[in-house]
């Protein structure tokens, strides 16, 4: 049964926000005065969920969106306003939450991605019965697709043509570096083979074993090159993490940098000119292993890499530093890992964030000790409503 919703404003991840007998309504695919009629999918005592069937009254932001599995597949949630809207939308977005959560009223910027289609260099897909695609977000089933709109474009030919491996079920991680070179990642139970491997393809290694080929490969971020195993992370937009390079670059210098949640070591490494010493924290051994060959193929002697939890490796690290970088999962900051930070008393911190809820709780209590001298949006992910965020903290 469908019902007809007017749609007020947008909600964190791009649903329209519409009531129904004084009820909130969370709307996918409803845009802020629109009339809709939708379904509703979910019914909880506090709020339901919808999808959009038919629009009734249509914004002037709607656009036809380009990807032929738009409705079906859940990947991206803002395909159906165009990209200049999409950017005004997380700026406004931007600026409501960091107010709400953070009570921060401060002039923010947005910075741009180069392309807004195919400009991801690491996409997973999943496995069913041979067939790939990704899993909607509602219905939990698989939309299989033969193309991508956001990947770039060797991983399309990769799933229009794959011919030389089979894979029955489970979850393809795919990236693509400068050279076009494949890296595969394969986690599954069924039996995997594979035949005739194209050129391209630097390595494939299923459940942590390598089965062909290496198990990494190399990647570059402005001039910069960095070996990425298959299990570290790597920054998916490679345009947006060279304008974090820049930013990077221009607010921070000094003597002995703290580069927390380092990954490969990327945006510690961009600043080897700007800092005397440079020490990385990471979880994952192999992101470690890289970090330190990415010192060094970068000539960079001044750094020392960790591999363990941020908290537990801070709490026997005496070490003094002048600035820190944050660059956390999507979890944030725990308490323990601000205190940590709060005692080595750095005169900067550098918050880099993809998720703008954490980031605002953690401003939070940072501000105590720290005013916030400057914020950019980057649009790290067009197409979704997802953003990336870089904050500088300064000592009061
Ligand atoms: C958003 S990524 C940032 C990586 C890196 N700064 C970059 O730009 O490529 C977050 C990183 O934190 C690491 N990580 C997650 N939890 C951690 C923890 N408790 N301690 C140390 N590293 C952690 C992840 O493995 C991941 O590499």
């Amino acid at each position: 049964m469908t019902t007809k919703i007017e749609i007020k404003k947008l909600d964190n991840e791009g649903r329209g926000i519409g009531y129904l007998d004084n009820k909130i309504v969370f709307v996918n695919n409803a845009l802020p005065n629109e009339i809709v009629e939708a379904e509703i999918i979910k019914n909880k005592k506090k709020y339901s969920e919808a999808i959009t069937k038919e629009v009734i009254e249509k914004s002037p932001l709607r656009v036809i969106p380009k990807c032929p599995y738009y409705d079906k597949c859940g990947g991206c949630n803002l395909m159906h306003i165009g990209i200049d809207s999409q950017e005004d939308y997380k700026l406004e977005k931007s600026k409501d939450i960091l107010y709400k959560y953070a009570n921060l009223d401060k002039e923010i910027k947005l910075i741009k991605s180069n392309k807004d289609l195919y400009y991801r260099n690491k996409i997973t897909f999943k496995v069913e019965n041979y067939k790939y695609g990704f899993y909607n977000k509602d219905t939990h089933n698989l939309c299989s697709v033969e193309n991508c709109l956001l990947a770039n474009n060797e991983i399309n030919s990769f799933l229009h043509n794959h011919d030389f491996l089979t894979v029955k079920d489970g979850t393809i991680t795919v990236r693509v570096n400068y050279l076009n070179e494949l890296l595969i990642d394969i986690k599954s139970d069924s039996k995997v083979t594979f035949n005739n491997v194209p050129n391209n393809i630097k390595g494939i290694v299923l459940n942590d074993k390598t089965i062909y080929g290496e198990n990494y490969f190399y990647d570059m971020i402005g001039d910069m090159k960095f070996k990425i195993s298959y299990n570290s992370f790597f920054q998916i937009n490679n345009y947006i993490a060279n304008e974090i390079f820049k930013l990077l670059n221009v607010y921070l210098s000094g003597e002995n940098l703290l580069d927390l949640y380092c990954g490969v070591g990327t945006l510690g490494l961009s600043l080897k000119n700007n800092f005397n010493k440079i020490v990385g924290i990471e979880k994952i051994e192999n992101a470690i292993l890289n970090a330190k060959d990415n010192a060094k193929s970068n000539g960079v002697t001044n750094a020392k890499f960790f591999a363990g939890d941020t908290a537990k490796i801070l709490s026997e690290l005496n070490e003094k530093f002048d600035t820190v970088i944050v660059d956390p999962p999507r979890s944030g900051l725990n308490k323990e890992t601000i205190d940590l930070i709060l005692d080595i008393n750095p005169k900067k911190i550098c918050y880099v964030s993809c998720d703008q809820l954490t980031l605002s709780r953690d401003l939070k209590v940072l501000q105590d000790k720290y005013y916030i001298s400057k914020i950019n949006v980057l649009d790290m992910f067009p197409n979704t409503y997802h953003v990336e965020s870089f904050v500088i903290l300064e000592s009061k």
